[in-house]
């Protein structure tokens, strides 16, 4: 008999998935639940979800803690990038995939299984990340998805619950599709499949204002990772959990946006993610005072590209490794501390920042009389950089010279 691996959530259709995989394709179904940091605000355990997967027929449910990992191997590398797709989403549910796929390949060997599983529909990223990242990691194993294939609707898959006795939470008529995990959550459904409508309070957690007064701290980085807060040194999944409280709670990181999915669709999202918008504006930020200009520039050009990549399923792909080189090789001296202040609602600012690698020459930048730069110097400078237009100018002329005469 076929054995398949699949990546379990707890929720509805992962849950059906194991049922419907045992009577359509006679398989025996383990399931794996990675805690990339999604249980953040669920009122139920570990043990209940295992339980469900086990009530709905899984031979074994593995759950597996990479909260760690998922901070240390991948928000770490998108913070160095300063990852955000489309200049706005900082990748929430694209960087947990990769975590999850390395795993649910894992747990494949371990129990010698032919095939993986997701349950993913059709109409999302999240399918290409699975598939592409299992294809990359384990080019012989088979990828199923189930939810692609069974033509349910979400009440079908509530009856089909009732059905085999599968312990579901969930109604008929679930409001938002809500994906979480350390680097933040993003809400979709209801209300919000409108572009023009306000995006309701009710599914947000991180982001709802909670604290009034101006909150300030001071992120000190070293080699691009944040280390500290205020001085007080934490793991980085722990670092990126007080972020998230404490910025969270005067309102700041939440985003709204319509964004442009891989298989074509546009959709609108709203993400709250206030550690990681804070974290690449703070990292940023320092790259700006060490990062000299050339290799500053080309950097934005190759995150754009980056975050596209990892946005597109491509974690694991021969460009993405190539890009992880230049960006590490970048992050060298990105060491210092940057203060950052949150103000209700949803405000930041970057309030001030040093570095013992800082490029900043205060006797080149200052215009007081302990100005070192050489004045005169600039004379030669600018009269051969502004040659060429010069003489272009004076041969061919300029267009539009002469301002509007009223
Ligand atoms: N649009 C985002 C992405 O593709 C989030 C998708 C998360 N899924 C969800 N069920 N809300 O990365």
């Amino acid at each position: 008999m076929k054995r398949v691996v699949l990546a379990y959530s707890g929720g509805l259709d992962t849950s059906v998935a194991v049922r419907w995989m045992i009577e359509e394709w006679n398989v025996e179904v383990v399931c794996v639940l990675v805690d990339v940091g999604q249980d953040a605000d669920t009122s139920e355990s570990f043990d209940d979800v295992r339980a469900r997967a086990l009530g709905a027929g899984a031979i074994e449910c593995v759950v597996v803690d990479a909260r760690h990992e998922m901070a240390n191997e991948f928000c770490a590398i998108a913070i160095a990038a300063n990852a955000r797709y489309e200049g706005k989403y900082p990748l929430v549910s694209a960087l947990s995939r990769p975590v999850i796929v390395r795993h649910l390949v894992d747990q494949a060997r371990k129990f010698n299984a032919q095939a993986v599983a997701h349950g993913c529909t059709g109409k999302g990223n999240d399918q290409v990340r699975f598939e592409v990242g299992a294809h990359a990691l384990a080019p012989d194993l088979e990828v199923l998805a189930p939810a692609r294939n069974w033509g349910m609707t979400r009440a079908d898959s509530v009856d089909y619950a009732m059905k085999w006795d599968i312990p579901i939470k969930a109604t008929k008529d679930k409001i938002y599709s809500i994906d979480e995990n350390l680097w933040g959550r993003a809400i979709e459904c209801g209300a919000m499949e409108d572009p023009w409508a306000t995006p309701p309070e009710e599914p947000m957690t991180l982001t709802r204002v909670r604290h009034t007064e101006p909150v300030d701290l001071t992120v000190s980085f070293i080699r691009g990772v944040p280390v500290s807060i205020d001085g007080v040194e934490m793991p980085l999944a722990d670092l990126i959990k007080t972020l998230n409280d404490r910025a969270g709670a005067t309102g700041f990181g939440r985003i709204d946006m319509v964004e442009n999915r891989r298989v074509g669709i546009k959709s609108r999202e709203v993400y709250e993610c206030p550690a990681a918008l804070a974290l690449i504006a703070a990292h940023a930020d320092i790259e700006d005072l060490v990062l000299e200009r050339d290799v500053h520039h080309e950097k934005a050009r190759l995150e754009t590209r980056w975050a596209e990549l990892v946005y597109d399923g491509m974690w694991f792909s021969p460009l993405k490794e190539a890009l992880d080189a230049f960006i590490a090789e970048t992050q060298v001296h990105v060491t210092g501390d940057v203060r950052l202040r949150f103000e209700a609602p949803g405000m930041m600012r970057i309030m001030g920042r040093r570095s013992p690698k800082a490029l900043y020459d205060h006797g080149l930048a200052t215009y007081d009389a302990h100005d070192s730069f050489r004045h005169a110097d600039s004379e030669g400078f600018v009269k051969i950089y502004g040659l060429g237009v010069k003489t272009w100018a004076a041969r061919q002329g300029a267009k539009n010279a002469t301002p509007p005469r009223s």
